[in-house]
């Protein structure tokens, strides 16, 4: 489907454009979700469950998104956004000129963002699980914490690339993210093709993670009170010590 045109009141006609499908969009918020639920939880031994819990669901979101940029839709897949370092540093340049480069998709430094939130959630996964099943002593505990850190620092200044673009275009990002649609009246908007929306695939995954994290409370969850519990008496009993 080619760009829809719609009219905006005294600003010429401006095309609207559908460009995250459903997948991508529930990707992203339940990740926002998990990494902030189990980046709080880390430190607390009382919600170590919760903190794995959450864990796992960033793993395992991110090998489904993994798996989606090769099958998905159009602006989902890696072909679209593979910038190089030139082209990310000549578009962060052009965010302070009259005449920002736009992108339908992600943006070349946005590209190199996604991607180093990508390995940085593998990374971090797959060193907490190693933490959790007391691989590598130490030294592995450390490396999780720096680099669930350093995905952390990635973040804000994904965040703060996200508002110096929808600033520059004029154009809100987030609620694209949130309705999967960019509006704008650049060329590329103009001469881009809709996504198809794919939300069986979304339901499915939204679904799969809802049903985990409910197995995971029920299961878990005697075990989780049993140990905040144990948890809430040894800190009482240290209390009292002193
Ligand atoms: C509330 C704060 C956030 C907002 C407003 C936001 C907004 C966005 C937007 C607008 C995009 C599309 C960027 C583009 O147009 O090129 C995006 C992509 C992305 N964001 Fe965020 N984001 C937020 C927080 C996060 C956090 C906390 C994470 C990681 C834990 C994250 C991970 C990602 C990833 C991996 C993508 C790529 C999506 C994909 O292609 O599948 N975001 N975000």
């Amino acid at each position: 489907m080619k760009a829809q045109m719609t009219t905006a009141a005294g600003n010429g006609t401006v095309a609207s454009v559908r460009v995250w499908d459903v997948p991508v969009r529930v990707f992203h918020w339940l990740l926002v979700i998990s990494f902030g639920a189990a980046y709080l939880l880390g430190d607390s031994e009382r919600w170590r469950q919760i903190h794995v819990m959450f864990g796992y669901t960033v793993l395992g979101l991110i090998a489904f998104r993994i798996l989606w940029g090769f099958v998905g839709t159009r602006y989902a897949r890696f072909t679209s956004f593979l910038h190089g370092p030139r082209a990310a540093l000549r578009y962060v340049g052009s965010l302070a000129s009259r005449k920002p480069e736009h992108h339908v998709g992600h943006n070349p430094a946005g590209s190199w963002a996604v991607y180093a939130m990508l390995a940085l959630g593998v990374a971090t996964g797959l060193s907490g699980y190693l933490t959790l099943n007391e691989f590598g002593g130490d030294a592995v505990e450390e490396l999780h914490e720096i680099l669930a850190n350093t995905w952390l620092v990635v973040v804000f200044v994904h965040v703060a690339g996200v508002i110096a673009s929808s600033v520059a275009h004029r154009e809100n990002l987030a609620r694209a993210m949130l309705t999967g649609y960019k509006r704008g009246d650049g060329e590329s908007i103009r001469a881009s093709v809709s996504s198809p929306r794919r939300p069986i695939v979304g339901v499915l995954l939204a679904s799969a993670v809802l049903i985990f994290w409910l197995g995971s409370l029920l299961i878990g969850g005697p075990t989780i009170i049993e140990r905040s519990s144990q948890a809430t008496m040894a800190q009482t009993a240290e209390d009292d010590d002193d």
